[in-house]
C-alpha cells in the first residue's frame, strides 16, 4: 500500500524536540504601560515560542526592569530571532542574546532496514485502514465484510520474510467486483497507460492469472516480478507510515493489500485495495526502469531525517501514485493512482489540468489534495531520466553516510570504511571490463 496515502509526520526523536534548540535573550525596558505587550506582540508576529519568562529589576539606572527569555523556532533557525533583537532595539529596548543552543549536525547513523528480514519488523505497524473501518466506509456496518477484511489482515499479520504468501480463496462476491473493475480498467489503459504497462499487462495475464474471472494471487505475482526486474511483493495489512513503505523499496519490496473494496460500490475506495495494488502498480515493477526508479527513492529514504522523507514521499506521490510520462509525440499514464482510477486516468492527460515537468527539486516542495483529482501532474521524459534526476535529488539530502545496496546479499552496505571502498571499486572494474569486452565483441 502507497505511502504517500498515509502522508503522516513521524515524531521527533527526544533530540530533536524543540525546547532542547533555545536561544537566551536578554532585553532591558522602561516602566511604561503597556510596553511589555507591545515587545511580546513582535515575538508572536515573528512566530517564536517563549519557553521561559524571567523579570528582574535592572541593575542599569537606564532602564526599570531586565526580562531574560528563552526563545525556540520550529525550525530551529537563529533568523526569526535576530529579527526580533533588531526590531526591539529599533524600539529602544536594550535586547542582546546571551546564549545559543544550536541543532547539533547529525553525526551518528540511525536506525534503518538493512537486510530483507528487518522489513519483518515494522511490517505490522500500520496506521490505519488494516481491519478498522472509519464510520464513512462504504463497509462500515457490513458485519461479513469486516470479518473478512481481518481474516485476510491476520494473513499479513502473521507473514514473515521467506515464507510463501498464503493462498486466498476468493468469494464469488469479491470475484465479481474484481471483475468489474479488471473490466473498465483493462479497456481504459488500451488508450491512457504508458507503453511499458501495455507491455506487460498480457503477459501478466499469460502467467500470473490475471483475468476477468480471477483474482490474481501475490506469490504468484511476486515470482513474475522477481524473475523480471528482483522485484517482490509483501503482504501488508494496511497503511504504513511514509518511511517505511519508501525503506521497503530500497529492497525491492513492494508492500501490498490483499483485500477487495466493498462490493457496493466496485467503482470507489476509500483507500488502496488489491485492484489498486495489482492493476495500478504491479504492472510496472516488471520494468527495469521503473524498478530502478522507485528503488532509488526507496535508497534516498533510509536514515533520511523526518523532512526528506516528507519530500521523498511527495515525489513518490507525483511519480508512482500519478505520474505521466512523455511518449512519442504525446503523453501517458504510468501513476498506479491514474491507472486504478476511473475517471482521473482521462482527465490526467486532457487540457484541464496544469502539467509541469518532473524535477525533484521542484516536485517535493508540491502540495496535493489526497480525496481529489490534482491540480497538477508533473511529467517525465523517461524512466530512465526520472531515475537519474532522483539520484541527484538523492545526493542533496543531508546524510552523513553513504549507502549502496548489495543485490548478491539483497543488504544495504554503510560505505565507512576503506576495505567496502576498495571492494566496491574492485567490482565496479569487473564490471567495466565485462562491458569493454561485450562492446569488442559486438564491434567484430
Ligand atoms: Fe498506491
Amino acid at each position: 500500500m502507497s505511502a504517500a496515502a498515509a502522508k503522516t509526520t513521524t515524531t521527533p526523536t527526544k533530540s530533536e524536540t524543540t525546547s532542547d534548540f533555545k536561544t537566551t535573550v536578554l532585553f532591558s525596558i522602561s516602566d511604561k504601560i503597556g510596553c511589555l505587550t507591545e515587545y511580546l506582540e513582535v515575538i508572536k508576529e515573528h512566530r517564536i515560542n517563549i519557553t521561559r519568562i524571567e523579570s528582574r529589576p535592572s541593575k542599569t539606572e537606564k532602564f526599570d526592569y531586565d526580562f531574560f527569555l528563552d526563545l525556540s523556532t520550529e525550525d530551529h533557525s537563529s533568523e526569526p530571532i535576530d529579527c526580533v533583537i533588531d526590531c526591539l532595539n529599533k524600539k529602544g529596548v536594550d535586547a542582546t542574546i546571551l546564549t545559543e543552543t544550536k541543532k547539533p549536525k547529525q553525526t551518528s547513523t540511525p536506525w534503518f532496514p538493512r537486510k530483507l528480514s528487518d522489513l519483518d519488523l515494522f511490517c505490522n505497524k500500520v496506521l490505519e485502514m488494516g481491519s478498522d473501518l472509519s464510520s464513512d466506509h462504504p463497509g462500515a456496518t457490513d458485519k461479513v465484510y469486516i470479518e473478512r477484511r481481518k481474516e485476510i489482515a491476520q494473513i499479513a499479520a502473521t507473514y514473515k520474510h521467506g515464507e510463501k504468501i498464503p493462498t486466498i480463496e476468493y468469494s464469488e462476491d469479491e470475484k465479481k467486483t474484481w471483475g468489474v473493475v479488471y473490466k473498465q480498467l483493462k479497456e481504459l489503459s488500451h488508450t491512457n497507460a504508458c507503453r511499458q504497462y501495455r507491455y506487460i499487462f498480457p503477459l501478466l495475464e499469460q502467467n500470473c492469472g490475471y483475468s476477468e474471472n480471477n483474482v490474481p494471487q501475490l506469490q504468484d505475482i511476486s515470482e513474475f516480478l522477481t524473475e523480471c526486474t528482483g522485484f517482490r511483493l509483501r503482504p501488508v495489512q494496511g497503511l504504513l507510515s511514509s518511511r517505511d513503505f519508501l525503506n521497503g523499496l530500497a529492497f525491492r519490496v513492494f508492500h501490498a493489500t490483499q483485500y477487495l473494496r466493498h462490493h457496493s460500490v466496485p467503482l470507489y475506495t476509500p483507500e488502496p485495495d488489491i485492484c489498486h495494488e495489482l492493476l495500478g502498480h504491479v504492472p510496472l515493477f516488471a520494468d527495469p526502469d521503473f524498478a530502478d526508479f522507485s528503488q532509488e527513492i526507496g535508497m534516498a529514504s533510509l536514515g533520511a531525517s523526518d523532512e526528506d522523507i516528507e519530500r521523498l514521499s511527495t515525489c513518490y506521490w507525483f511519480t508512482v501514485e500519478f505520474g505521466i510520462c512523455k511518449e512519442g509525440d504525446g503523453i501517458k499514464a504510468y501513476g498506479a493512482g491514474l491507472l486504478s482510477s476511473f475517471g482521473e486516468l482521462e482527465y490526467c492527460l486532457s487540457d484541464k489540468p496544469e502539467r509541469k515537468p518532473f524535477d525533484p527539486f521542484v516536485t517535493c516542495n508540491q502540495k496535493y489534495p489526497i480525496t481529489q483529482y490534482q491540480p497538477v501532474y508533473f511529467v517525465a521524459e523517461s524512466f530512465q531520466s526520472a531515475k537519474d534526476k532522483m539520484k541527484q535529488f538523492a545526493e542533496t539530502l543531508d546524510k552523513p553516510f553513504s549507502l549502496r545496496y548489495n543485490p548478491y546479499t539483497q543488504t544495504i552496505e554503510i560505505l565507512d570504511t576503506k576495505d567496502k571502498l576498495v571492494s566496491l571499486c574492485n567490482q565496479i572494474k569487473g564490471q567495466t571490463t565485462s562491458l569493454a569486452s561485450a562492446i569488442a565483441k559486438l564491434q567484430c
